[in-house]
């Protein structure tokens, strides 16, 4: 099942944006997260899969072909509220445009896999997908495998007098803090891929790519002390 209209998704396609229009343009990101998904078949057949920040949905799509369901999600001008409200929807037909079904809501809790492509440019942004992967993987019965695709963006800045990422800098701490996290819900083990896997896309490879892979696991319920049934 393949929960994606993809004729709304390529006809908002550009080749260059403003920064209010990303989710126009298919970026570096999403090519190299979709040559790791397709070097790693096996791992996506089968498996329900959630994109975030998904712009044109071309890597929903071509996971589509492989995983038995993608819900391909992204920001709309609906949720005003923008940091907190990374799950809207873009796959819906008009009749249910932007709004989940009951189904859709309970069939999420079966994800296995979650896709992030170039969605940490921005501190607010990383800090609103934080929040939202911690929310989503600390209520999943099951371990869900996350992978965020970034590239360091590389400037220079007057304030360091050197080049530097500071969006970057921003996403590594709160990866270091997802894994320090003690929420009593989960565990979460952090990971920087290998970036050799095969390239099937014809797109410049520059080192600048990565591939951060973060391992959501339930931990063991605990009763309370005071609970009854404890003892
Ligand atoms: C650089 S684009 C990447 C798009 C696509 N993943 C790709 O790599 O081609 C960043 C995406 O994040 C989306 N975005 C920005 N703020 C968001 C939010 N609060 N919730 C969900 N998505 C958001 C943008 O609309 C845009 O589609």
């Amino acid at each position: 099942m393949c929960l994606i209209n993809v004729s709304n998704l390529f006809t908002e396609h550009t080749m260059a944006t403003p920064m209010e229009d990303v989710g126009k343009q298919v970026w570096r990101g999403a090519l190299f997260m979709v040559d790791f998904i397709l070097s790693n078949p096996v791992m996506f057949r089968g498996a329900t899969v959630l994109e975030l920040g998904a712009g044109t949905g071309l890597t929903s799509i071509i996971t589509a072909t492989i995983a038995k369901t993608v819900y391909c999600t992204e920001y709309t001008e609906l949720e005003t509220s923008t940091i907190t409200t990374f799950l809207c929807l873009i796959f819906a037909d008009a009749a249910v445009e932007f709004s989940w079904t009951k189904e859709e809501v309970a069939d999420l809790n079966n994800t296995s896999i979650i896709i992030a492509a170039d969605v940490c440019y921005d501190d607010d942004l990383t800090d609103g997908l934080f929040r939202t992967l911690h929310r989503l993987c600390s209520n999943f019965p099951h371990t869900c495998t996350v992978f965020i695709s970034i590239e360091k963006r590389m400037n220079f800045t007057l304030q360091h007098m050197d080049v530097s990422c500071e969006a970057y800098d921003h996403f590594i701490h709160c990866m270091n803090q997802l894994q320090d996290l003690e929420n009593g819900q989960c565990s979460f083990r952090v990971d920087q891929l290998p970036s050799n896997f095969d390239q099937f896309i014809l797109y410049e490879r520059v080192e600048q790519l990565e591939l951060w892979k973060v391992t959501a696991t339930p931990l063991p319920f605990k009763p309370a002390r005071s609970d009854p049934e404890a003892f």
